[in-house]
């Protein structure tokens, strides 16, 4: 079987265009989602083999369940894409939404991540690019305080999980992908709008794709937000989130 790579969130926005990168570079693609329309029209549309599965990550079973049928088919490459935000002071968000963000966001990658991994050391191979969020390298960010969180778990995981990797001497790699605002669906499920001009999908997921190849441990895609990523390491904790409540305000519609 050729080689293939399981995409989460491959219906829309960055899960759709890594999808496209990775077909284009010969992989058969797995498309996971919970829209199935979408992820046949992507199928439909890429030169390689795919295989389309319908799958509701927010749940324990939904990624197991998903682990479980594809086993067997060679996967070598995992992204870790699927997850949504929510814009809102944390009293005021429903409760709901925010476990369902976690579940998706951070139980999901885990469960999947976990899964997967062992896999991969035993056959001493593979590739896992977890979508984390530039929102991960922050101090935190007021009004989307669960949405930084989950991100900021998903970024702490890949880095200790990197350096397990290196000390066993596995040719196994795990990046995050760690992009600013990107133009996707993103923000109508988030409520919210972008203070900032965003890079495309398409950016984003080629820088994703390259830089996962290269093995680097975190990739920020635009020459912008890596500037933004470093400054915000200098700043004081109660500055970096001063500035980023202020840039959240501007967020709501
Ligand atoms: N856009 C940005 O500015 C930005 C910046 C940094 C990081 N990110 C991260 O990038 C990733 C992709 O987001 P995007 O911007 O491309 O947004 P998007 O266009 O809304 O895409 C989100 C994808 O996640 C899938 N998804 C959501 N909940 C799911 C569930 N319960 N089960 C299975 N799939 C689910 C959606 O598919 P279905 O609805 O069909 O299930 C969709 O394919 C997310 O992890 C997001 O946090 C985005």
């Amino acid at each position: 079987m050729a080689r293939t790579a399981l995409i989460t969130g491959a219906s829309s926005g960055i899960g759709r265009e890594i999808a496209r990168e990775l077909s284009e570079r010969g992989f058969r693609v797995i498309l996971a989602a919970r829209r199935k329309e979408r992820l046949e029209e992507l199928a439909d549309d890429l030169d390689s083999e795919s295989r389309v599965i319908v799958c509701d990550l927010s749940t324990r079973e939904g990624c197991i369940d998903l682990y479980e049928q594809v086993k067997d088919e060679n996967v070598t490459v995992l992204i870790n894409n699927a997850g949504f935000g929510a814009i809102g002071r944390f009293d005021e968000l429903p409760l709901d939404t925010e476990l369902r963000m976690i579940d998706t966001n951070v139980t999901a990658v885990h469960i999947l991540t976990k899964l997967f991994l062992k896999d991969f050391i035993a056959a001493d191979r593979g590739y896992i690019l977890n979508v984390a969020s530039s929102a991960g390298l922050m101090a935190g960010g007021p009004l989307m305080a669960a949405y930084y969180a989950t991100k900021a778990y998903v970024v702490s995981l890949t880095g200790s999980l990197s350096e397990e990797l290196r000390s066993i001497g596995a040719n196994v790699h795990i990046s995050a992908l760690c992009p600013g605002p990107v133009d996707t669906e993103f923000n109508d499920v988030a409520g919210c709008e972008f203070g900032v001009s965003a890079i495309s999908a398409e950016e984003c997921a080629k820088e994703g794709v390259e830089g996962l190849f290269r093995r680097k441990l975190i990739i920020i895609p635009g020459k912008g937000m890596k500037a933004a990523a470093s400054l915000s390491k200098l700043a004081p904790r109660e500055v970096v989130l001063r500035t980023a409540g202020e840039m959240q305000k501007q967020k709501l519609k």
